[in-house]
């Protein structure tokens, strides 16, 4: 890829700070930006996308675009890709394992070569993830599937629009079962779909390119196939969980902030329990306006599918009861193993318990800077967040975690005030 994208590795030091004061402007989603670009291979030609995240996912993201045969240039988050009439349908160990994201190109893949090789997604900090459900909704659709040296070897003679009911709201599942089914032969239901905002950005971009798909954001999708598809140029959605975690600074050391181009309407159940736990969330011009003027309340937090409270704002909610007055149970019931940061944050002094797939966060007036280790992309931004809040000196390693999804997390904090800066 040209122009390269930041990833920075040295340790994030963050020492007590607050109260946070400015603007800042959150980029374009992770989690939308990498289906997108997969959802290119459909088509040939040159696809631009605005508002690209530059963030070493996409990098890899894009790595993985060119492995097959496609180019792609980065500037200033647009990204441009080319994609070529033929292409090596194959995704690769070296970079599945680096992004279990890759797996989302499997659908598309398929609906438009009949045929793909990718590299099995293993485990992570997360526990097992099973990819089960992509890959019998793929098999309803048509395709069939064979695992050999630790590849699954995908092919059909061709797709054909069916009902898929999933056995849970899968984000992945249902983003890979859209691609493969805009070019289905005839119609394809998909019951149970994921409905966060990043589906709908997903399904909007297809929809440019000339798919037929109506009801994404709801539980129910109906695709009606099409021949073929064309290029599409598109702006990505603002990351709500890149505003949340500015939200979540502005909890544990107060102040007023605004958060530019983020999306309250992607945001409600998340808005609703900070609202709970006293802080101030309105609609401004460009995004939204918060304020903290005091210590937050605690509350107890459930994780679920959209739009209920995502797993991806829990260890946010984690570091902002730990310095919260009184008890708050979080639960989480997406990821069975995502408590993994929960022993960094006890490191930093805060009072965590975990029972099975619950937290009991009996929050403290104050917590202990320590050296602590990030995990994945959100363990690292709630140390992040837990560190501004700590006495002393938080040093936080294994930064590049950070840089996976954020694309200056450090130096937007920075310019709200907080005192935190790499190594
Ligand atoms: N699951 C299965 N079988 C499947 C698919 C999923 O059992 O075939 C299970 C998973 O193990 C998990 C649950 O279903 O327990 C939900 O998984 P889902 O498929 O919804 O998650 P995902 O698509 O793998 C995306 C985001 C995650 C985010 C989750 C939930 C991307 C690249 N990743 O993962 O984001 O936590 O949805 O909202 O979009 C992150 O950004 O840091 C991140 C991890």
């Amino acid at each position: 890829m040209k122009n390269e994208i930041f990833s920075e590795n040295n340790p994030i030091l963050v020492q007590k700070s607050g109260p946070l004061h400015g603007s800042v402007t959150v980029a374009g989603a992770k989690n939308s930006a990498l289906k997108l670009m997969a959802a290119c291979l459909l088509a040939p030609g040159k696809f631009t996308l605005h508002n690209v995240p530059a963030i070493a996912d996409v990098k890899w993201m894009s790595e993985l675009l060119e492995h097959m045969g496609a180019s792609v240039t980065f500037n200033e988050n647009q990204l441009k890709i080319e994609v070529p009439e033929s292409l090596t349908p194959e995704a690769p160990y070296e970079l599945v394992e680096r992004m279990r994201a890759s797996i989302v190109v499997l659908g598309p893949l398929l609906a438009r070569f009949g045929q793909a090789r990718v590299s099995v997604p293993g485990g992570d900090d997360f526990g097992h993830r099973p990819i089960d459900m992509h890959l019998r909704g793929l098999e309803e659709l048509g395709a069939r599937f064979t695992t050999s040296h630790g590849y699954i070897e995908a092919e059909t003679s061709g797709l054909t629009g069916t009902r898929v009911l999933l056995e849970f709201p899968s984000v992945g599942a249902t983003e890979n079962l859209l691609m493969a089914a805009v070019l289905a032969e005839g119609t394809t239901v998909i019951d149970n779909a994921a409905r966060e905002p990043e589906i709908s950005d997903l399904a909007d971009f297809l929809n440019q390119m000339g798919a037929e798909i109506s009801g994404a954001g709801r539980s129910v999708i109906t695709i009606t196939g099409v021949k073929k598809l064309h290029p599409a140029e598109h702006t990505v959605i603002p990351d709500r969980i890149e505003a949340a975690t500015y939200l979540a600074a502005l909890g544990v050391v107060g102040g007023e902030i605004e958060i530019k181009q983020a999306r309250a309407d992607h945001m409600d159940m998340l808005i609703r329990k900070l609202n709970e736990m006293g802080m101030s969330i309105s609609p401004s011009v460009e995004g939204l306006q918060a304020s903290a003027d005091k210590r937050l309340d605690s509350v107890d937090i459930s994780t679920l599918p959209y739009p209920g409270v995502a797993t991806d704002y829990k260890p946010l909610f984690v570091a902002m009861l730990s310095v919260a007055e009184g008890v708050g149970i979080v639960t989480e019931n997406i990821f069975s193993g995502r408590f993994r940061y929960a022993d960094e944050l006890v490191r930093i002094g805060a009072d965590i318990r975990i029972e099975g797939h619950h937290a009991v966060v009996r929050g403290l007036p104050a917590l202990s800077g320590a050296p602590v280790r990030a995990h994945d992309i959100r363990a690292g931004a709630a140390l992040v967040v837990a560190g501004l809040a700590a006495e002393g000196e938080t040093r936080i390693s294994d930064a590049y975690h950070i840089s996976r999804g954020y694309q200056d997390l450090v130096g937007n904090l920075r310019s709200l005030g907080a005192n935190i800066s790499y190594s």
